[in-house]
């Protein structure tokens, strides 16, 4: 495919749906979502227009981190389905002319997986460096209190460093301790992910979203971090965040794999990585990846203190979203989301979830969809599906969320209801909760006990609702993504922010052309009007789309409000 902008770059004007298996739709009752579940609920997304769908991890997997902990590259957790299955669902997405695309997890593979069955049979074992083993700190007993080879908190609480008796060697795992991480300083690590992934493609799948990519390139010197006062353990990010050899290794990726392959999607998603580092690995000249996902704005609500909630300044969210967008105006290309399994419901982090739900959840679709780059939609945002009301840790599941409580509360003698409340508003659990497709019991999502309550609100808030109402969240995203199909400026325009110190507005045009576009949304619940150099002739210009039923006057805008209007230039 070779369009204007160059070669196989179709997925600027994509969507992408994002399809969290284990909590989409239960076909077989046992409470758990599954593949047949997705292949019956095809239709809702091919209504919504997206064109590709991104699978969260369906292989074989202890479910330590619901699959991010794989123990088998090459299958289907039986819980989820079988490769026929499988199969099944992406020929249905292909027949609807949508691709799809699998999550990738090779920083690190499940502690039952193989390959690590083996490396910990032994020191001589032939797979031993596949994984990071490491003796005990010098001069300490193996397994004593502080032995640990580095001094680095694992993203779930804890040490990154487990103990192992069989041998008295210690393995890595930034994440759970059923996540041992792989060592691709070792070639044949890396020959193998290679041949795997090879193998999914020729299988038809379309790309992949690769988890924590910018983690596989570590500093095999393993230096301690620097650790805070009143905190267990260091954060060793300066050795593995965007590590020594981490362009290498995509770029081998990238030439092993998609090379000579047409029309796929590769997005890596990247914690820490800065916009000069995204410039890199997006450019395509440097042939990484297409994308990749960054954090600073699902940052901008934490502060230095991690068990305080820091309300949202506008400003910031500009600032951040400005520096990105300028960042890779001209080389490179922005993936744009809120929400996925890893972060709270967009409309209750920066909209409001009561009164307004339904305007600000459109509001906060349009202001995202219009940016330059290619949008994320994670399921439920479409409805406007909102965090859910955990009451105690009882109420979570999330190995994230349990771990850090119990380092929080017990190791660091931090206030239980203090790390409850950041857990509430920001815990991964909230994006988890059953998808809801009518308000009948469970929400349509089963027939069983669902692995995680849903949401009450589902007898509200619920697809058959939405889908059955032309003003609903629903049917403002598929105009959403509509108009990235329709309207070249929308995919291709230049970004401008106006107004950056409102901490009300967000106003920003895009330009194409002699076509430009106005997006202005309000993030607050008064009346705004907006002061631009140009509101006169703004004022009269067409009105493309807006979230209330009446129209605005002059650019003044009412509850979250959103409007987005287009005039033509005269050149
Ligand atoms: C990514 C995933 C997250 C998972 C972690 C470890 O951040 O999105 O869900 O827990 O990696 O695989």
């Amino acid at each position: 495919m070779t369009d204007a902008w160059g070669p196989n770059r179709w997925w600027k004007s994509a969507v992408v749906y994002q399809i969290y298996p284990r909590s989409f739709a239960d076909a077989d009752g046992d409470g758990m979502g599954d593949l047949r579940g997705v292949i019956g609920h095809l239709d809702h997304l091919q209504g919504l227009g997206v064109d590709v769908l991104w699978l969260s991890p369906v292989y074989p997997s202890p479910q330590d981190d619901n699959g991010y902990d794989i123990s088998d590259y090459q299958d289907i957790d039986p819980a989820f389905g079988d490769l026929d299955t499988f199969d099944e669902l992406l020929a249905a997405t292909h027949a609807r002319g949508m691709k799809l695309i699998m999550d990738l997890v090779v920083n690190h593979t499940s502690d039952e997986h193989p390959w690590f069955v083996e490396s910990r049979s032994g020191p001589d074992s032939p797979k031993r460096d596949w994984y990071w083993w490491r003796p005990p700190r010098d001069g300490m007993a193996p397994g004593a209190p502080g032995a640990e080879p580095t001094n680095w908190g694992s993203y779930f609480g804890g040490s990154t460093w487990a103990f192992d008796d069989a041998t008295g060697e210690y393995y890595l795992h930034l994440f759970s301790r059923k996540q041992p991480d792989l060592n691709w300083e070792n070639p044949e690590v890396r020959q193998a992910v290679y041949a795997m992934m090879r193998w999914w493609l020729d299988r038809g799948v379309d790309g992949f979203r690769m988890d924590v990519i910018n983690h596989i390139s570590k500093d095999p010197a393993l230096p301690d971090g620097e650790l805070p006062m009143g905190t267990a353990y260091a954060n060793g990010g300066a050795a593995f965040l965007n590590g020594p050899r981490i362009h290498e290794f995509l770029h081998e990726m990238h030439q092993e794999v998609f090379a000579g392959r047409d029309a796929l999607l590769s997005v890596g998603e990247m914690p820490g990585v800065t916009v000069e580092q995204a410039k890199l690995y997006t450019d395509p000249d440097r042939q990484e990846v297409d994308m990749v996902f960054q954090f600073d704005h699902v940052s901008v609500d934490r502060g230095p203190d991690p068990w305080a909630v820091v309300p949202l300044r506008l400003t910031l969210l500009k600032a951040v979203f400005g520096r990105w967008q300028a960042g890779l105006a001209d080389v490179g290309w922005n993936s744009l989301y809120w929400n996925n399994h890893d972060q709270p419901r967009a409309v209750s982090r920066y909209g409001d979830d009561g009164r307004y739900r339904v305007a600000s959840a459109k509001m906060l679709g349009a202001v995202l969809h219009l940016h330059r780059g290619t949008p994320y939609v994670y399921q439920g945002e479409e409805l406007g599906m909102t965090n859910a009301p955990f009451r105690d840790i009882g109420d979570f599941r999330d190995i994230e969320a349990l771990g850090q409580y119990a380092q929080a509360v017990e190791k660091e003698g931090r206030s239980p209801e203090d790390v409850l409340s950041v857990l509430r508003a920001r815990g991964r659990d909230n994006a988890r909760t059953p998808m809801q497709w009518d308000d009948s019991a469970h929400a349509g999502f089963t027939t069983g006990t669902p692995w995680l309550a849903v949401n009450p609100n589902h007898k509200e808030i619920n697809a058959a609702a939405a889908v059955a109402d032309p003003d609903s969240v629903y049917h403002f995203y598929r105009r959403l993504v509509e108009l990235r199909h329709t309207e070249p400026a929308v995919v291709h325009g230049d970004f401008r922010m106006l107004l950056p110190h409102h901490e009300q507005l967000y106003a920003y045009t895009r330009r194409l052309d002699d076509t430009e576009l106005l997006v202005i949304g309000n993030f607050s619940a008064e009346v705004v009007r907006a002061e631009l150099e140009d509101a006169a002739a703004w004022a009269s210009a067409e009105l493309v789309l807006t979230n209330v039923a009446t129209p605005p006057e002059s650019l003044t805008l009412g509850p979250w409000q959103v409007i987005v209007h287009r005039r033509r230039l005269s050149r």
